[in-house]
């Protein structure tokens, strides 16, 4: 029996590119059962693109500032990702907010990654926040891309607990060491597979609407 095609994924980043390089890996030793058919950054120094390039990975820049206004960025964007056809388009840091008919065109194959444990800290400096607040827990959360921002259905949420010496650069080292770089790569692996989708407005994982994240608990013991 043939094996069945292997899951089309466009990478966006920003910056550094850990949550990328992470993917990357997955990808390679065959835990996420795709091809990364484009990283795609917004900005031309994104560090992610040495490590693309390197890794031989096809690279695309859309520098944001090009664009007369977000509408044109999403346009060219759309544009870029289209003949890519890709099945899974991962937001890995990529700081940019998105317009609704770009999300439209997207939704059901776009999850996002967000530094905190939704729907607590949308937005930026959610580090920051969570201290501010006397949280107790902190971590990240996987979750579809909806014209809402950091709104939509949560697949997976990783947390831990917020020690008495974390500052704000702790904590985000911790956000990614401890959660983002296992719960990303586990999420798109499901959704490579067929096990994770998005269904009427929900994420429905193994034929279930998930009614809570999927935790930390869950992650396969490759993805640990
Ligand atoms: C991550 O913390 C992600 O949650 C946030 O930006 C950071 C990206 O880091 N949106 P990297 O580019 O994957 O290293």
């Amino acid at each position: 029996m043939n094996a069945p095609p292997l899951a089309r994924l466009a990478v966006l980043i920003s910056g550094r590119g850990r949550n990328l390089m992470a993917l990357h890996a997955a990808v390679a030793d065959g835990r996420i059962p795709a091809t990364i058919v484009a990283v795609i950054s917004n900005r031309a120094d994104a560090g992610g693109l040495h490590f693309a390039a390197e890794a031989g990975l096809p690279c695309f820049v859309l520098p944001h500032v090009d664009y007369s206004d977000r509408a044109a960025f999403d346009r060219a964007l759309a544009e870029t990702l289209r003949p890519l056809q890709a099945d899974i388009v991962v937001l890995a840091g990529f700081m940019r907010i998105l317009t609704e008919s770009f999300v439209r065109e997207f939704e059901g194959r776009m999850l996002n990654i967000h530094p905190s444990l939704l729907p607590r800290h949308k937005g930026l400096h959610t580090h920051a926040s969570a201290l501010r607040d006397g949280d107790a827990e902190h971590g990240a959360t996987v979750h579809f891309v909806t014209p809402q921002l950091d709104g939509g259905p949560c697949v997976i949420q990783g947390k831990f607990t917020i020690g008495a010496h974390d500052d704000a650069a702790k904590l985000a080292e911790r956000v990614m060491d401890e959660v983002e770089l296992k719960i990303y790569p586990q999420a798109v692996a499901w959704m490579a597979r067929g096990e994770l989708r998005f269904e009427q407005g929900s994420a429905a994982f193994r034929g279930r609407p998930l009614p809570e994240p999927l935790s930390l608990d869950d992650l396969e013991p490759g993805f640990r």
